[in-house]
């Protein structure tokens, strides 16, 4: 591991924002939580406090909805033109882009993530993701749609459909990304005219909360983006169940999604859900391997493993298993792991003490089930949640470690001898997330890109995102797709109109 002595200076806007309690943002005001309470969140490389942050509970996420209801139903929001909710996002974009340093250090000090990563990455994705759909607030549209009505004779109609915000808007956020998964959130429902209760993730609640000034500097009208800070039991599930919520969509463990779904049953509002995923990576013979390899690892290793879509399960033609798993803990032992601020960083801790063990814990399960590890298996240092990037071997469908996600920096490497047999494993977990190929052979790739089970299929490539690509999940990986055009369906309602001329 790299030493703490070269890490970057820290911007004196971020000393101020961690220096002083972090408070709840509801009708445009910041205010403490109703019970007084706050709570902790650590800098992942230390393990030390970094901020203390107000602790939202079940009161402040009643005032933020109330806030978020009146924004909506009569508020100044409703007013405004397309184009005007338009220029408001693509101004917070400019914001964020201003700030863009200080975003960076944030997400790295509250993540562990390395702040050059955050840099090129994390921040300018959000910034673009608001652009994009800043884009999208003048391009809503309906159809005008002939009818027939047989039991009309002779009468007739003018028909349309009217693309209308579903309303008040419940988003419940991880801590992998956290400002981008605030942005992904945030961009459609406000492009779509939504009012938002966005509750970050109680492990990195700081960027969103920054975000949250930024949205006031921007000119929002006060109550259309409250965020309330705190953890999932009390105000995630507060917001899940309220009454008034039109809507909630979550990204975060399967597990939670179920109780998300659950808690939206009462009012039967409308459910998203970006979920947990075991993505299969495979590597064909006839794939040209000096790219492939460190796109494996990077597949895997990028964000610590801490990704939704991580390629976790490697599948790799028999006649070059051995040479590719060779290459890809090459990858691994090359990667500088070391505290986020330090800028020659490539792989920093784990978000939390939890996130550690839990991914110990997977270690300990696979290691005792019979897996081999080629490379690293343990933990990193006495200081902060480190863990070293591993690649397992001698692993079988039926462990543990090949059918959950382990959301760490390990990959089960698996050898495969045809194409059937491949397809049958990459498909036997209940995820489909997403799923990536490498071969030169351009039929091949499409035939397996048509028969695996995810929303997203990468071929001679991983990780690549865009605003303007949807993405979400099969099977148990969720419901919806976010990006792209296909999120507006989650946040908008259709009316249909009918005129008799
Ligand atoms: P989690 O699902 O518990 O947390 C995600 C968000 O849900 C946080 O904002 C949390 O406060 C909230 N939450 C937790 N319980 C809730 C409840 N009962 N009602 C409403 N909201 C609730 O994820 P956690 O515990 O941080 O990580 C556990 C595992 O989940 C990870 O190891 C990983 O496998 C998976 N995960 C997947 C993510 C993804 O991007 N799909 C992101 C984060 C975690
Ligand atoms: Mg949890």
């Amino acid at each position: 591991m790299s030493t703490a002595t070269a890490e970057i200076q820290i911007h004196q806007q971020v000393k101020t924002f961690v220096g002083a309690p972090r408070k709840i943002l509801i009708g445009g005001r910041w205010i403490a939580a109703a019970s007084g309470k706050t709570f902790p969140t650590y800098n992942p490389a230390t393990g030390e406090v970094l901020a203390q942050v107000a602790e939202g509970g079940k009161a402040d996420v009643a005032r933020a909805v109330a806030a978020a209801r009146k924004a909506f139903d009569g508020g100044p929001w409703r007013k405004l033109t397309p184009s005007e909710r338009g220029r408001l996002i693509w101004k917070l974009a400019d914001l964020i882009e201003a700030h863009l340093e200080e975003f960076a250090q944030l997400e790295s000090l509250d993540n562990g993530k390395p702040v050059v990563v955050a840099r090129v990455a994390d921040v300018p994705l959000a910034v673009d993701l608001f652009r994009y759909m800043a884009g999208w607030a003048t391009k809503i549209e309906g159809n005008t749609i002939p009818i027939s009505v047989p039991y009309t004779p002779g009468a007739q109609y003018l028909a349309y459909t009217l693309r209308e915000p579903v309303g008040v808007v419940a988003q419940v956020i991880p801590w992998n990304f956290p400002l981008l998964m605030a942005a992904w959130k945030l961009g459609p429902a406000l492009a779509a005219g939504c009012t938002v209760v966005l509750k970050p993730a109680e492990q990195t609640p700081l960027s969103a909360l920054r975000l949250g000034e930024l949205i006031c500097e921007a000119g929002f009208p006060d109550g259309v983006v409250n965020i309330v800070p705190g953890y999932g039991e009390t105000a995630g599930a507060a917001l899940a169940a309220h009454p008034d919520v039109d809507k909630v969509a979550f990204t975060g463990s399967t597990e939670v999604g179920k109780f998300i779904l659950a808690a939206a049953a009462g009012n039967l509002k409308k459910v998203s859900l970006e979920l947990g995923g075991k993505s299969p990576n495979i590597v064909c013979t006839d794939a040209d391997l000096e790219s492939s390899i460190p796109g494996v690892a990077s597949a895997i290793f990028f964000n610590h493993g801490q990704c939704c879509c991580a390629g976790s399960r490697l599948f790799v033609e028999k006649s070059i298993f051995d040479k590719v798993v060779e290459g890809v803990a090459g990858e691994a032992k090359k990667i500088k792991v070391g505290p986020g601020m330090d800028p020659a960083t490539q792989m920093g801790p784990l978000v939390s003490d939890e996130q550690q063990r839990r991914v110990l814990g997977y270690l300990e399960s696979g290691l005792s089930d019979g897996a081999k590890a080629v490379v690293g298996g343990r933990k990193l240092g006495d200081k902060g949640y480190f863990v070293e990037p591993t690649v397992l071997v001698n692993t079988t469908q039926k462990m543990t470690i090949m059918q959950e996600e382990i959301f760490g920096p390990v990959v089960c490497a698996v050898p495969f001898t045809d194409l059937d047999e491949v397809l049958t494993a990459a498909n036997d977990s209940i995820y489909g997330l997403a799923a990536a190929v490498w071969t030169r052979d351009i039929g091949k790739a499409h035939r397996i890109a048509a028969e695996l089970r995810a929303g997203s299929v990468w071929i001679n490539c991983y990780n690549i995102f865009d605003a303007a690509l949807p993405f979400g999940g099969y099977k148990q990986s969720g419901w919806g797709r976010e990006m792209g055009h296909d999120v507006l369906e989650l946040y908008t309602e259709v009316k249909a109109v009918t005129v008799r001329l």
